[in-house]
């Protein structure tokens, strides 16, 4: 028997702490909201599994759900781990660069169909010789810049950089990339609107300028949680990199992407109640930043009600008690939703999936850690 085993159909409260739990009927609800989402739709959704640094169960619950063509990946060793579990078709939607990682890369191309993005001459040379050298066809999107003003090239520069691709040995051109990240910054949901759709017409302009120069374009892949839904009524965008959508926190809820069940806690225990002067209704958790990410601020209390955390230092909690939480015994759980998933997931080893509060299985994050 594994150490997992013995936690399955525990109650949640049994859970040593902290803990990272997923709801799974949420879970589940998600799934199907973006499955259905993507009926009819010309898009195919290719699900960023960043959010959960791979997690080989979870991926395969994305592609199963349907609507879906590959995996989007940030990493490298994201996507060797993503291969590992019987994945073919995945996308690292970034640049790799170095000798170590493109002998990583190619190698994994002899076993996968993995794509990557370009958008610097030197490195289409080496990964056209280092492709040659293993004997593989490297899959290659071109970066476009539309806005976000992160990595890729301006669109004027798109169909030069594509013909560079299509004549380099070992490589294959596939298409370009091209993520609306700034319009996630738009507080305002007509605007983000506005701004995706703006952003998501440049790389379909710019795939269909280089499809009349001759050369075929299969693929324009973008988009995420916050933009699925505009940027899929922009005709020439092949898939969507949405990644959130699965799990979900507050900081997506708080910012207007409503149509996802929050499905991520973390799970605390009351560690001390102190008493001294000036000291009211306070309680100290075993939940610091170390098992909680603050870069969005602190978390909310789910359970119980009246309590606020006011303060995290890397290992301990400060939470302030009102009303019936006030009863809260050293040694209580408490449960706080997730206010950073994609940052909050990379300090785990595990996920608990909770089903009406009964543990039903405990999943393994292989690629948590994993930053090259
Ligand atoms: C390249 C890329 N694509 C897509 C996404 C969208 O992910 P999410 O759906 O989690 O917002 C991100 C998020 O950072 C990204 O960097």
């Amino acid at each position: 028997m594994n150490a997992h085993e013995y936690e399955v159909g525990l109650h949640k409260m049994e859970i040593d702490t902290p803990a990272l739990l997923i709801d799974l009927l949420a879970m589940e609800k998600n799934l199907k909201t973006m499955s259905d989402f993507f009926k009819g739709k010309e898009a195919r959704l290719r699900p960023h599994v960043k959010l959960h640094k791979a997690t080989p169960i979870l991926a395969h619950k994305q592609l199963e759900a349907g609507g879906t063509i590959g995996v989007t990946c940030a990493k490298l060793s994201e996507a060797e781990t993503m291969a590992k579990a019987g994945i073919k078709d995945i996308l690292i939607a970034n640049q790799i660069v170095g000798a170590r990682k493109i002998g990583r890369l190619v190698n994994l191309a002899m076993y996968s169909d993995v794509m990557v993005a370009v958008d610097s001459y030197t490195n289409i040379t080496e990964l056209s010789q280092a492709a040659l050298s293993k004997g593989v066809q490297l899959r290659v999107l071109v970066e476009v810049n539309i806005g976000h003003n992160r990595c890729g090239v301006g669109p004027e520069k798109a169909l030069e950089m594509a013909r560079k691709v299509d004549a380099s040995p070992g490589l294959r051109f596939m298409g370009l990339m091209g993520y609306d990240g700034h319009c996630t910054r738009c507080v305002d949901v007509v605007e983000r609107e506005t701004c995706s759709r703006k952003a998501n017409q440049i790389l379909a302009a710019t795939k269909k300028k280089i499809e009349k120069s001759g050369l075929k374009v299969e693929i324009a892949s973008g988009g995420g949680t916050y933009t699925y839904r505009y940027a899929t009524q922009i005709g020439g965008v092949t898939e969507i990199q949405a990644g959130t959508y699965l799990l979900m926190d507050t900081t997506f809820r708080e910012s207007g992407v409503t149509e996802f069940e929050l499905t991520l806690t973390v799970l605390a225990t009351v560690i001390s109640r102190p008493v001294r002067d000036g000291v009211k209704n306070l309680a100290i958790i075993d939940l610091g930043r170390k098992a909680m990410h603050p870069y969005y601020g602190m978390p909310e209390v789910k359970d119980p009600e009246g309590a606020k955390v006011v303060g995290m230092s890397q290992e301990h909690g400060k939470v302030e008690l009102e009303g019936e939480a006030c009863d809260l015994k050293v040694g209580d759980k408490i449960e706080l939703w997730v206010r950073d998933a994609n940052d909050t997931i990379n300090l785990y080893d595990k996920f608990y999936a909770i089903r009406e509060d009964i543990v039903e299985a405990v999943w393994d994050i292989p690629a948590r850690g994993f930053v090259t």
